[in-house]
Protein backbone atom coordinates (compact mmCIF):
# COMPACT_ATOMS: atom_id res chain seq x y z
CA UNK A 1 0.00 0.00 0.00
CA UNK A 2 1.52 3.65 -0.62
CA UNK A 3 1.64 6.24 1.86
CA UNK A 4 1.39 9.82 1.47
CA UNK A 5 2.31 12.28 4.39
CA UNK A 6 0.36 15.03 5.12
CA UNK A 7 2.02 17.57 7.61
CA UNK A 8 -0.18 20.55 9.06
CA UNK A 9 1.58 23.71 9.54
CA UNK A 10 -0.45 26.68 8.54
CA UNK A 11 -0.87 27.59 12.14
CA UNK A 12 0.36 31.08 13.21
CA UNK A 13 2.49 30.27 15.65
CA UNK A 14 1.09 33.67 17.10
CA UNK A 15 2.65 32.40 20.85
CA UNK A 16 5.97 32.25 19.76
CA UNK A 17 6.06 36.05 18.95
CA UNK A 18 8.45 35.48 16.07
CA UNK A 19 8.93 36.62 12.74
CA UNK A 20 10.07 33.29 11.42
CA UNK A 21 7.44 30.48 11.10
CA UNK A 22 6.69 28.11 14.29
CA UNK A 23 8.20 25.04 12.25
CA UNK A 24 10.86 26.94 11.29
CA UNK A 25 12.60 27.50 14.81
CA UNK A 26 15.33 25.16 15.03
CA UNK A 27 15.41 22.20 17.33
CA UNK A 28 18.31 20.21 17.56
CA UNK A 29 20.22 22.42 14.85
CA UNK A 30 17.08 21.92 12.02
CA UNK A 31 13.93 23.41 11.79
CA UNK A 32 10.86 21.64 13.50
CA UNK A 33 9.29 20.51 10.49
CA UNK A 34 12.22 18.74 9.51
CA UNK A 35 11.72 16.45 12.58
CA UNK A 36 7.93 15.84 11.86
CA UNK A 37 8.83 15.44 8.50
CA UNK A 38 11.29 12.38 9.41
CA UNK A 39 9.37 10.36 11.73
CA UNK A 40 7.29 10.04 8.78
CA UNK A 41 10.36 8.67 6.46
CA UNK A 42 9.91 5.16 8.42
CA UNK A 43 7.07 4.63 6.27
CA UNK A 44 8.66 5.32 3.43
CA UNK A 45 6.15 7.53 1.97
CA UNK A 46 5.26 7.50 -1.79
CA UNK A 47 4.14 11.69 -1.54
CA UNK A 48 4.82 14.22 0.84
CA UNK A 49 2.29 17.44 1.28
CA UNK A 50 2.95 20.05 2.91
CA UNK A 51 0.27 22.73 4.06
CA UNK A 52 1.29 25.09 4.90
CA UNK A 53 -0.22 29.31 5.32
CA UNK A 54 -0.01 32.29 3.30
CA UNK A 55 3.20 34.25 3.15
CA UNK A 56 5.02 30.94 4.46
CA UNK A 57 7.62 31.67 1.41
CA UNK A 58 10.08 30.36 3.51
CA UNK A 59 8.37 27.39 4.84
CA UNK A 60 7.74 26.38 1.08
CA UNK A 61 11.89 27.05 0.65
CA UNK A 62 13.29 25.52 3.62
CA UNK A 63 10.92 22.41 3.32
CA UNK A 64 11.80 22.07 -0.91
CA UNK A 65 15.59 22.40 0.36
CA UNK A 66 14.78 18.82 2.60
CA UNK A 67 13.27 17.65 -0.40
CA UNK A 68 12.50 18.71 -3.53
CA UNK A 69 9.58 16.31 -4.40
CA UNK A 70 7.47 18.22 -1.36
CA UNK A 71 4.31 19.40 -2.53
CA UNK A 72 3.65 22.68 -1.08
CA UNK A 73 -0.08 23.47 -0.57
CA UNK A 74 -1.54 26.64 0.97
CA UNK A 75 -4.38 26.72 2.94
CA UNK A 76 -5.22 30.77 3.29
CA UNK A 77 -7.47 30.90 6.10
CA UNK A 78 -6.83 28.55 9.25
CA UNK A 79 -10.28 27.33 9.31
CA UNK A 80 -9.50 24.14 10.97
CA UNK A 81 -7.10 20.82 11.02
CA UNK A 82 -10.07 18.84 8.97
CA UNK A 83 -9.85 21.86 6.39
CA UNK A 84 -6.33 21.89 6.60
CA UNK A 85 -6.15 18.42 5.41
CA UNK A 86 -8.52 18.84 2.85
CA UNK A 87 -6.37 21.54 1.21
CA UNK A 88 -4.07 18.33 0.14
CA UNK A 89 -6.48 16.84 -1.54
CA UNK A 90 -5.91 17.86 -4.88
CA UNK A 91 -1.89 17.32 -4.71
CA UNK A 92 -2.81 13.76 -3.71
CA UNK A 93 -5.39 13.53 -6.65
CA UNK A 94 -3.66 11.17 -8.39
CA UNK A 95 -3.18 9.22 -5.32
CA UNK A 96 -4.18 6.02 -3.90
CA UNK A 97 -2.80 4.91 -0.59
CA UNK A 98 -3.29 5.64 3.03
CA UNK A 99 -2.72 9.35 4.05
CA UNK A 100 -0.68 9.76 7.29
CA UNK A 101 -1.63 12.98 9.02
CA UNK A 102 1.08 14.67 11.14
CA UNK A 103 1.89 17.95 12.83
CA UNK A 104 4.84 20.49 11.97
CA UNK A 105 5.08 21.48 15.37
CA UNK A 106 5.23 18.03 17.20
CA UNK A 107 8.68 16.79 16.66
CA UNK A 108 8.38 13.48 18.76
CA UNK A 109 6.44 11.07 17.01
CA UNK A 110 8.82 7.59 16.96
CA UNK A 111 8.92 5.39 13.96
CA UNK A 112 7.72 2.66 15.58
CA UNK A 113 4.45 4.14 16.93
CA UNK A 114 3.51 5.31 13.51
CA UNK A 115 4.59 1.69 12.44
CA UNK A 116 1.91 0.30 14.64
CA UNK A 117 -0.56 2.20 13.37
CA UNK A 118 0.12 1.08 10.19
CA UNK A 119 -0.01 -2.58 11.47
CA UNK A 120 -3.47 -1.54 12.98
CA UNK A 121 -4.94 -0.26 9.41
CA UNK A 122 -3.08 -3.63 8.08
CA UNK A 123 -5.36 -5.42 9.81
CA UNK A 124 -8.31 -3.70 8.68
CA UNK A 125 -9.15 -0.69 10.76
CA UNK A 126 -10.21 2.32 8.69
CA UNK A 127 -9.10 4.86 10.47
CA UNK A 128 -6.44 4.57 13.15
CA UNK A 129 -5.77 7.34 15.43
CA UNK A 130 -3.09 8.08 17.51
CA UNK A 131 -3.71 8.46 21.56
CA UNK A 132 -2.20 8.70 24.81
CA UNK A 133 -2.93 8.84 28.50
CA UNK A 134 -1.94 11.87 30.19
CA UNK A 135 -2.18 12.10 34.04
CA UNK A 136 -2.78 16.44 32.80
CA UNK A 137 -5.17 16.16 30.04
CA UNK A 138 -5.64 20.03 29.88
CA UNK A 139 -7.22 21.54 26.99
CA UNK A 140 -6.56 18.65 24.88
CA UNK A 141 -9.38 16.24 22.21
CA UNK A 142 -10.70 13.37 24.51
CA UNK A 143 -11.22 10.03 22.99
CA UNK A 144 -14.54 8.54 24.17
CA UNK A 145 -14.32 5.33 24.42
CA UNK A 146 -17.52 2.89 24.69
CA UNK A 147 -17.02 -0.71 25.75
CA UNK A 148 -13.55 -1.05 24.51
CA UNK A 149 -14.90 0.86 21.30
CA UNK A 150 -13.70 4.36 20.03
CA UNK A 151 -17.28 6.24 19.69
CA UNK A 152 -15.79 9.70 18.60
CA UNK A 153 -12.65 12.20 20.26
CA UNK A 154 -14.27 15.86 21.56
CA UNK A 155 -12.58 19.10 21.46
CA UNK A 156 -12.38 20.11 25.21
CA UNK A 157 -13.95 23.43 24.30
CA UNK A 158 -17.03 21.26 23.42
CA UNK A 159 -16.80 18.30 25.81
CA UNK A 160 -18.83 17.68 28.94
CA UNK A 161 -18.24 18.11 32.33
CA UNK A 162 -18.00 14.11 32.03
CA UNK A 163 -16.16 14.00 28.96
CA UNK A 164 -13.19 16.24 30.29
CA UNK A 165 -12.56 13.83 33.48
CA UNK A 166 -11.29 11.39 30.32
CA UNK A 167 -7.75 11.03 30.38
CA UNK A 168 -7.35 9.23 26.80
CA UNK A 169 -6.21 12.47 24.58
CA UNK A 170 -5.78 12.77 21.36
CA UNK A 171 -2.40 13.49 19.54
CA UNK A 172 -3.74 14.61 16.62
CA UNK A 173 -1.79 12.17 14.21
CA UNK A 174 -4.73 10.06 11.95
CA UNK A 175 -3.96 7.26 9.20
CA UNK A 176 -6.64 6.44 6.73
CA UNK A 177 -7.11 5.87 2.82
CA UNK A 178 -6.51 8.99 1.45
CA UNK A 179 -10.01 8.93 -0.47
CA UNK A 180 -11.67 8.16 2.77
CA UNK A 181 -10.23 10.56 4.51
CA UNK A 182 -10.96 13.59 2.69
CA UNK A 183 -14.63 12.15 1.76
CA UNK A 184 -15.34 12.30 5.43
CA UNK A 185 -13.33 15.69 5.89
CA UNK A 186 -15.56 17.06 2.72
CA UNK A 187 -18.60 16.65 4.90
CA UNK A 188 -17.17 18.01 8.17
CA UNK A 189 -19.74 21.33 9.61
CA UNK A 190 -17.94 24.21 12.34
CA UNK A 191 -20.89 24.15 14.10
CA UNK A 192 -18.59 24.30 17.31
CA UNK A 193 -17.39 26.12 19.83
CA UNK A 194 -14.27 26.39 18.00
CA UNK A 195 -15.85 27.52 14.87
CA UNK A 196 -13.58 24.73 12.93
CA UNK A 197 -13.62 21.96 10.80
CA UNK A 198 -12.44 19.77 12.96
CA UNK A 199 -10.42 16.88 11.81
CA UNK A 200 -11.54 14.73 15.07
CA UNK A 201 -14.99 14.76 13.59
CA UNK A 202 -14.23 12.04 11.27
CA UNK A 203 -13.82 9.20 13.66
CA UNK A 204 -17.40 9.92 14.50
CA UNK A 205 -18.79 10.33 11.05
CA UNK A 206 -16.94 6.86 10.25
CA UNK A 207 -17.98 5.40 12.86
CA UNK A 208 -21.97 6.42 12.01
CA UNK A 209 -21.03 4.40 8.50
CA UNK A 210 -20.25 1.26 9.60
CA UNK A 211 -16.45 1.59 9.52
CA UNK A 212 -13.76 0.78 11.74
CA UNK A 213 -11.97 2.77 14.30
CA UNK A 214 -9.25 2.22 16.41
CA UNK A 215 -6.72 4.12 18.86
CA UNK A 216 -2.86 3.41 18.79
CA UNK A 217 -1.86 4.19 21.99
CA UNK A 218 1.89 5.94 22.41
CA UNK A 219 3.38 7.52 25.77
CA UNK A 220 2.42 10.82 26.40
CA UNK A 221 6.01 12.59 25.81
CA UNK A 222 5.89 11.55 21.98
CA UNK A 223 3.35 14.22 21.59
CA UNK A 224 4.74 16.76 22.96
CA UNK A 225 4.19 20.27 20.34
CA UNK A 226 5.96 23.40 20.46
CA UNK A 227 3.48 26.52 20.73
CA UNK A 228 5.94 28.66 22.69
CA UNK A 229 9.64 29.28 23.35
CA UNK A 230 9.71 27.80 26.96
CA UNK A 231 7.72 24.47 25.39
CA UNK A 232 10.57 25.07 22.47
CA UNK A 233 13.55 25.09 25.42
CA UNK A 234 11.55 22.25 26.67
CA UNK A 235 11.38 20.37 23.67
CA UNK A 236 15.29 21.10 22.66
CA UNK A 237 16.25 19.63 26.59
CA UNK A 238 14.28 16.52 25.65
CA UNK A 239 15.79 16.03 22.51
CA UNK A 240 19.27 17.02 23.86
CA UNK A 241 18.97 14.03 26.27
CA UNK A 242 17.87 11.57 23.66
CA UNK A 243 20.17 12.50 21.53
CA UNK A 244 22.89 11.59 24.05
CA UNK A 245 21.40 8.91 25.02
CA UNK A 246 20.96 7.25 21.64
CA UNK A 247 24.87 8.08 21.16
CA UNK A 248 25.95 6.50 24.54
CA UNK A 249 23.96 3.39 23.74
CA UNK A 250 25.84 3.07 20.57
CA UNK A 251 29.53 2.70 22.17
CA UNK A 252 29.78 6.58 22.87
CA UNK A 253 31.87 7.99 25.56
CA UNK A 254 30.83 11.29 27.32
CA UNK A 255 32.34 12.50 30.15
CA UNK A 256 29.85 14.58 31.45
CA UNK A 257 26.81 14.54 28.84
CA UNK A 258 24.66 17.09 30.33
CA UNK A 259 27.52 19.82 28.68
CA UNK A 260 27.17 17.98 25.25
CA UNK A 261 25.16 19.44 22.31
CA UNK A 262 23.99 17.05 19.35
CA UNK A 263 22.23 18.17 16.20
CA UNK A 264 19.14 15.97 14.70
CA UNK A 265 21.83 14.48 11.97
CA UNK A 266 25.29 13.92 14.45
CA UNK A 267 26.63 10.75 13.38
CA UNK A 268 28.92 9.59 15.99
CA UNK A 269 31.18 6.13 15.64
CA UNK A 270 31.66 3.72 18.72
CA UNK A 271 34.36 4.55 20.73
CA UNK A 272 34.50 8.15 20.28
CA UNK A 273 34.88 10.18 23.00
CA UNK A 274 33.81 13.72 23.40
CA UNK A 275 34.62 15.88 25.97
CA UNK A 276 32.33 18.13 28.42
CA UNK A 277 31.18 21.30 26.66
CA UNK A 278 31.68 20.40 23.31
CA UNK A 279 29.18 21.73 20.57
CA UNK A 280 28.20 19.34 17.32
CA UNK A 281 25.93 21.91 15.28
CA UNK A 282 24.26 20.64 11.69
CA UNK A 283 25.93 18.28 9.32
CA UNK A 284 28.80 17.02 11.78
CA UNK A 285 29.97 13.05 11.68
CA UNK A 286 32.67 11.95 13.97
CA UNK A 287 34.55 8.15 13.17
CA UNK A 288 34.56 5.58 15.12
CA UNK A 289 37.68 6.26 18.04
CA UNK A 290 38.02 9.87 17.66
CA UNK A 291 38.46 12.21 20.59
CA UNK A 292 36.88 15.59 20.64
CA UNK A 293 38.14 17.55 23.08
CA UNK A 294 36.44 20.01 26.12
CA UNK A 295 35.11 23.39 24.37
CA UNK A 296 35.06 22.25 21.01
CA UNK A 297 32.37 23.85 18.30
CA UNK A 298 32.13 21.66 15.14
CA UNK A 299 29.15 22.37 12.28
CA UNK A 300 29.60 20.63 9.15
CA UNK A 301 32.28 18.51 9.63
CA UNK A 302 33.38 15.15 8.97
CA UNK A 303 36.07 13.62 11.68
CA UNK A 304 38.01 10.50 10.33
CA UNK A 305 39.03 7.66 12.41
CA UNK A 306 41.02 8.02 15.70
CA UNK A 307 41.21 11.80 14.58
CA UNK A 308 41.75 14.33 18.06
CA UNK A 309 40.05 17.61 18.28
CA UNK A 310 40.20 20.16 20.45
CA UNK A 311 40.29 21.20 23.20
CA UNK A 312 38.80 24.68 21.76
CA UNK A 313 38.69 24.29 18.43
CA UNK A 314 36.52 25.94 16.25
CA UNK A 315 35.65 23.34 12.78
CA UNK A 316 33.24 24.91 10.17
CA UNK A 317 30.87 23.96 7.47
CA UNK A 318 33.28 22.02 4.68
CA UNK A 319 36.10 20.93 7.06
CA UNK A 320 37.27 17.12 6.94
CA UNK A 321 39.70 15.72 8.76
CA UNK A 322 41.15 12.27 7.63
CA UNK A 323 42.08 9.69 10.61
CA UNK A 324 44.84 10.11 12.56
CA UNK A 325 44.76 13.94 11.64
CA UNK A 326 45.33 16.20 14.70
CA UNK A 327 43.68 19.74 15.18
CA UNK A 328 44.33 21.47 18.80
CA UNK A 329 43.89 24.31 20.58
CA UNK A 330 42.37 27.97 18.98
CA UNK A 331 42.63 26.22 15.71
CA UNK A 332 39.84 27.57 13.24
CA UNK A 333 38.87 25.04 10.16
CA UNK A 334 36.74 26.27 7.82
CA UNK A 335 36.15 24.51 3.83
CA UNK A 336 39.73 22.66 4.19
CA UNK A 337 40.31 18.47 4.52
CA UNK A 338 43.45 17.71 6.27
CA UNK A 339 45.04 14.08 4.99
CA UNK A 340 45.81 10.97 7.33
CA UNK A 341 48.51 12.08 9.84
CA UNK A 342 48.12 16.01 9.47
CA UNK A 343 48.32 18.30 12.57
CA UNK A 344 47.35 21.72 13.35
CA UNK A 345 48.00 21.65 17.01
CA UNK A 346 47.99 25.45 17.73
CA UNK A 347 46.18 29.02 17.08
CA UNK A 348 45.76 28.69 13.28
CA UNK A 349 43.05 29.50 10.38
CA UNK A 350 42.82 27.06 7.60
CA UNK A 351 40.39 27.57 5.11
CA UNK A 352 39.49 26.45 1.57
CA UNK A 353 42.84 24.78 2.06
CA UNK A 354 44.16 20.84 1.08
CA UNK A 355 46.56 19.61 3.38
CA UNK A 356 48.47 16.60 2.96
CA UNK A 357 49.04 13.52 4.96
CA UNK A 358 51.56 13.86 8.04
CA UNK A 359 51.69 17.62 6.89
CA UNK A 360 52.71 20.07 10.27
CA UNK A 361 50.81 23.10 10.39
CA UNK A 362 52.86 25.54 13.13
CA UNK A 363 51.49 27.64 15.60
CA UNK A 364 50.30 31.29 14.28
CA UNK A 365 49.60 29.83 10.77
CA UNK A 366 47.14 31.70 8.59
CA UNK A 367 45.69 30.60 4.83
CA UNK A 368 45.02 34.75 3.89
CA UNK A 369 42.11 32.94 1.71
CA UNK A 370 40.10 36.17 1.34
CA UNK A 371 41.13 39.38 -0.56
CA UNK A 372 38.19 41.04 0.22
CA UNK A 373 36.76 40.58 -2.94
CA UNK A 374 37.64 36.32 -3.60
CA UNK A 375 38.40 33.69 -1.89
CA UNK A 376 41.37 31.53 -2.85
CA UNK A 377 42.27 28.14 -2.28
CA UNK A 378 45.97 26.65 -0.14
CA UNK A 379 47.23 23.45 -1.20
CA UNK A 380 49.76 21.90 1.12
CA UNK A 381 51.69 18.58 0.40
CA UNK A 382 52.36 15.10 1.68
CA UNK A 383 54.97 15.67 4.81
CA UNK A 384 55.24 19.36 4.33
CA UNK A 385 55.86 21.54 7.47
CA UNK A 386 54.75 25.07 7.64
CA UNK A 387 57.12 27.06 10.15
CA UNK A 388 55.11 28.74 12.95
CA UNK A 389 53.28 32.49 11.85
CA UNK A 390 53.50 31.39 8.43
CA UNK A 391 51.40 33.72 6.02
CA UNK A 392 49.70 31.59 3.26
CA UNK A 393 48.51 34.13 0.61
CA UNK A 394 46.04 31.83 -1.72
CA UNK A 395 46.17 31.08 -4.32
CA UNK A 396 49.64 29.24 -3.57
CA UNK A 397 50.98 25.68 -3.42
CA UNK A 398 53.71 24.31 -1.10
CA UNK A 399 54.75 21.41 -2.55
CA UNK A 400 55.41 17.69 -0.73
CA UNK A 401 58.04 17.75 1.92
CA UNK A 402 58.81 21.14 1.25
CA UNK A 403 59.15 23.74 4.77
CA UNK A 404 58.22 27.37 5.29
CA UNK A 405 60.36 29.09 7.88
CA UNK A 406 58.30 30.54 11.02
CA UNK A 407 57.07 34.08 10.37
CA UNK A 408 57.50 33.71 6.05
CA UNK A 409 54.86 35.50 4.07
CA UNK A 410 54.53 32.76 0.94
CA UNK A 411 53.13 34.35 -2.05
CA UNK A 412 54.50 32.12 -4.17
CA UNK A 413 54.03 28.60 -4.76
CA UNK A 414 57.17 26.44 -3.21
CA UNK A 415 58.14 23.62 -5.02
CA UNK A 416 58.01 19.78 -3.71
CA UNK A 417 61.19 19.46 -1.41
CA UNK A 418 62.23 23.00 -1.07
CA UNK A 419 62.45 25.46 1.56
CA UNK A 420 61.10 29.03 1.54
CA UNK A 421 61.95 31.62 3.83
CA UNK A 422 60.76 35.34 3.33
CA UNK A 423 61.60 37.38 6.48
CA UNK A 424 64.66 40.05 7.24
CA UNK A 425 67.77 39.22 7.97
CA UNK A 426 68.46 39.16 11.96
CA UNK A 427 70.84 41.78 12.72
CA UNK A 428 73.01 42.02 16.16
CA UNK A 429 74.37 45.30 17.92
CA UNK A 430 76.22 44.44 20.83
CA UNK A 431 75.93 46.11 24.08
CA UNK A 432 72.99 48.18 22.24
CA UNK A 433 70.63 47.90 25.21
CA UNK A 434 71.95 49.57 27.56
CA UNK A 435 72.71 52.72 24.84
CA UNK A 436 69.35 52.36 23.74
CA UNK A 437 67.77 52.68 27.38
CA UNK A 438 70.00 55.81 27.94
CA UNK A 439 68.82 57.40 25.09
CA UNK A 440 65.41 56.89 25.97
CA UNK A 441 65.99 58.49 29.53
CA UNK A 442 67.34 61.11 28.00
CA UNK A 443 64.43 61.93 25.99
CA UNK A 444 62.45 61.73 28.64
CA UNK A 445 64.59 63.83 31.00
CA UNK A 446 64.52 66.57 28.42
CA UNK A 447 60.55 66.34 27.81
CA UNK A 448 60.40 67.34 31.67
CA UNK A 449 57.53 64.51 32.68
CA UNK A 450 57.97 63.06 35.83
C1 LIG B 1 -5.66 19.43 17.83
C2 LIG B 1 -6.78 18.40 17.90
C3 LIG B 1 -6.93 17.91 19.35
C4 LIG B 1 -5.61 17.34 19.83
C5 LIG B 1 -4.49 18.37 19.68
C6 LIG B 1 -3.17 17.73 19.97
C7 LIG B 1 -8.42 19.03 16.20
C8 LIG B 1 -9.73 19.67 15.95
N1 LIG B 1 -8.00 19.01 17.47
O1 LIG B 1 -6.08 20.52 18.61
O2 LIG B 1 -7.93 16.91 19.44
O3 LIG B 1 -5.73 16.96 21.20
O4 LIG B 1 -4.44 18.86 18.33
O5 LIG B 1 -2.17 18.69 19.96
O6 LIG B 1 -7.82 18.53 15.29
N2 LIG B 1 -3.42 23.62 11.52
C9 LIG B 1 -3.45 24.00 10.19
N3 LIG B 1 -4.53 24.67 9.74
C10 LIG B 1 -5.61 24.96 10.52
C11 LIG B 1 -5.55 24.56 11.87
C12 LIG B 1 -4.44 23.90 12.35
O7 LIG B 1 -2.52 23.75 9.45
O8 LIG B 1 -6.55 25.55 10.02
C13 LIG B 1 -2.24 22.89 12.02
C14 LIG B 1 -1.45 23.67 13.06
O9 LIG B 1 -0.42 24.41 12.46
C15 LIG B 1 -0.92 22.55 13.93
C16 LIG B 1 -1.95 21.46 13.83
O10 LIG B 1 -2.68 21.73 12.66
O11 LIG B 1 0.31 22.03 13.43
C17 LIG B 1 -2.87 21.40 15.04
O12 LIG B 1 -3.57 22.60 15.13
P1 LIG B 1 -3.92 23.25 16.52
O13 LIG B 1 -4.70 24.48 16.28
O14 LIG B 1 -2.72 23.34 17.36
O15 LIG B 1 -4.91 22.12 17.11
P2 LIG B 1 -5.38 21.99 18.59
O16 LIG B 1 -6.46 22.96 18.84
O17 LIG B 1 -4.22 21.98 19.49
CA1 LIG C 1 -1.88 22.54 19.33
Amino acid sequence: MLTALIVLAAGRGTRMNSDLPKVLHPLGGVPLLVHAVGSGRCLSPDRVVLVTGTGSDAVAKSAKALDPEIDIVIQTRQLGTGHAVLQAEAALKDFSGDAVVLYGDTPFIREGTLRRMKVAREAGHDIVVLGFESAKPGRYGRIVMDGGRLVRIVEFRDATETERTITLCNSGIVMADAERMFGLCRGLSNENAGGEYYLTDIVERARVRGLKVTAVICDERETLGVNTRAQLAHAEAVFQANARKGAMDSGVTMVAPDTVFLSYDTRLGPDCLLEPNVILGPGVTVEAHATIRAFSHLEGAHIGRGAVVGPFARLRPGTNLSSGAKVGNFVEIKNASLGEGAKAGHLAYVGDAQVGPDANIGAGTVTCNYNGVEKHRTEIGARAFIGSDTMLVAPVRVGDDAITASGSVITKDVPDGALAITRADQNIKPGATRRLLELYRRSRAKSGKP
